[in-house]
């Protein structure tokens, strides 16, 4: 691999928000991107079919835990950022099995921070000063609000409640003293719930349009009144990309979409808009399919993200509404037939099994 000025590494680049991201930055930006990634389940690399062939891109497949694989990388390549979304991300699969969870948001965080202090160390005092570590965190680390508290801000007491969660703390706790300690240039960022194209449909609102469209039972865990804060994933690419150029080391910038909303008016919101896009489906309304389900152990009840700091400070706000911002995400859905196919295979249906008994 050539050493080429400006390089980023990006971890967990083949998921719904990595890839996302590197396809945001190669269409924004001149500099190279090595994504290391090591398809799990929820890693594909035809997220990122469309510039698999671009000169400024480079796929590494390969475990963040492996130490010795992360530090040739960082020699070969000398990134002057580590873009750091590698995780196990769904809460459900946390319940049912949390050591993932824990080998690779906590151990793999670690390891990924020792190998980045070690080659951040040996680099030269101008680059050492130019080098961020951008951290991907989420807001569930602040843990449940209750219908009237006021939204997270970056002071907001850390409270996770599920092993996704408190895997995730674990982390930012372990950037933040990276920043402490060592003097490591490092950005956190928290943000809400994201939502558009690519998202592996264990996840709600991939799920439901795929169960809409297909006449299944939509499952609403609870009593559905449980609140996300909604961010369409591009705004959360760019927010990502602003923190990284402006953002002052050492900081934590809490992302957030304005878009506080109850599963059930997002399931109904994607119902009627399958009713208009797809009105000879097997069964319509679409909403005829909405079923209660037992609830989540723990269910958090309400997030809501405060984001004046990164919108004051770095001048971010996200563009999309959730009504255009949904329409473009079913639209995705109905385009890409081929990758649902792919996505859906044999893993999926045995998660599906466990966790809905479908
Ligand atoms: P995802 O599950 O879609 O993708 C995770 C990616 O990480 C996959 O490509 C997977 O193969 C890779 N990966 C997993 N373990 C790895 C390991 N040990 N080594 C290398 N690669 C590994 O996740 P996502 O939804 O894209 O989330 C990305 C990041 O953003 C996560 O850190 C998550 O906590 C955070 N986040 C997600 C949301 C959201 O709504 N999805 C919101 C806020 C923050
Ligand atoms: O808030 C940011 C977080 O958002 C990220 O850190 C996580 O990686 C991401 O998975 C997401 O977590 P949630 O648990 O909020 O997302 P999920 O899509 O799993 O669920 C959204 C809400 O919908 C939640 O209240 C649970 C509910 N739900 C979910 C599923 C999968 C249902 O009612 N039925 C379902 O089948």
């Amino acid at each position: 691999m050539e050493n080429r000025h400006g390089t980023i590494l990006v971890t967990g680049g083949a998921g719904f928000i990595g890839s996302n991201f590197i396809l945001h930055w190669l269409a924004s930006e001149p500099a190279h991107v090595v994504n290391l990634d090591k398809l799990t389940y929820a890693g594909n690399p035809a997220n990122l079919a469309s510039v698999s062939s671009d000169r400024r891109y480079n796929f590494v497949q390969g475990d963040i835990c492996d130490r010795g694989l992360v530090a040739d990388l960082l020699l070969k390549t000398r990134p002057r950022a580590i873009v750091h979304f590698a995780a196990e991300s769904h809460v459900d699969r946390s319940i049912h099995g949390p050591d993932d969870f824990v080998r690779t948001n906590v151990n793999g965080t670690f390891s990924l921070l020792e190998e980045a202090r070690a080659y951040w160390s040996a680099i030269n005092q101008a680059e050492k000063s130019g080098f961020r570590f951008l951290h991907v965190s989420t807001d569930e680390v602040y843990g449940s609000l209750s219908a009237t508290e006021p939204a997270f801000s970056e002071t907001t007491r850390y409270a996770p409640n599920s092993p996704y969660s408190a895997s995730k703390a674990s982390s930012d706790h372990l950037v933040r003293a990276y920043h402490h300690t060592y003097g490591m240039p490092v950005l956190t960022t928290n943000c809400s719930n994201n939502y558009g194209p690519f998202q592996f449909p264990e996840k709600l609102i991939p799920l439901v349009i795929l169960h809409a469209l297909s006449g299944k039972p939509i499952p609403v865990y609870g009593d559905g009144l449980n609140v996300r804060d909604w961010l369409y994933v591009n705004d959360h690419c760019e927010a990502i990309r602003t923190v990284l150029s402006s953002g002052r080391p050492g900081e934590t910038y809490n992302i957030g979409g304005n878009n506080e909303i109850k599963n059930i008016d997002v399931v109904t919101t994607i119902c009627s808009v399958l009713d208009e896009l797809r009105p000879t489906d097997p069964i319509v309304p679409h909403k005829k399919l909405i079923t209660f389900v037992k609830d989540r152990p723990g269910h958090d009840r309400r997030y809501a993200m405060n984001a004046t700091k990164v919108e004051t400070e770095l001048g971010w706000r996200p563009k999309e509404t959730f009504e255009s911002g949904i329409r473009k995400t079913i639209q995705w859905y109905l385009n890409n037939e081929p990758w649902i196919q792919s996505v859906t295979s044999g893993s999926y249906r045995q998660w599906m099994a466990t966790q809905y008994s479908l």
